[in-house]
């Protein structure tokens, strides 16, 4: 059911790799169609002040229809008693998620 998902990732994760990714995460919102998973969105947490979203995917097809969105305000809606949330996304993605009351910041990473 997890099939399409991290279209042109360098290293991309493998459907077994994403069940698990999603199984051990704090909370996780869906989008299905026909029994299939189009769309997802997750957060770890330490369920006290901080949560991190790492993804939001919408399967190719089925973007530009407001699932993202669903999906978002759906997972925020999961984590309204955590005070602080945060997510990565490129620069030209921050609109988009203002537009779900998110605000630009700064921040540290190590990659692998
Ligand atoms: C980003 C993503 C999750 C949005 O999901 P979606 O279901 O297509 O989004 P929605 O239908 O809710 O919203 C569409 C809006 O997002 C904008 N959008 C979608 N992808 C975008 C991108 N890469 N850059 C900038 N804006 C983008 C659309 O222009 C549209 O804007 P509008 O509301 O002003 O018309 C989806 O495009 C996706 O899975 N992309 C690949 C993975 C990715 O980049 N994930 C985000 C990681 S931080």
């Amino acid at each position: 059911m997890l099939e399409g998902f991290c279209a042109g990732w360098s290293n991309p994760l493998t459907s077994a790799e994403l069940y698990q990714v999603l199984s051990n995460s704090y909370k996780i919102a869906l989008a299905k169609d026909k029994g299939k998973i189009v769309g997802f969105v997750h957060a770890i947490s330490d369920k006290v002040k901080f949560a991190f979203i790492p993804m939001l995917e919408v399967l190719p097809e089925y973007q530009n229809i407001g699932i993202g969105k669903k999906l978002m305000e759906n997972l925020l809606e999961q984590l309204k008693d955590i005070d602080n949330i945060d997510l990565i996304c490129d620069k030209e993605l921050q609109p988009y998620y203002e537009k779900l009351g998110m605000i630009k910041y700064t921040g540290m990473v190590i990659r692998k």
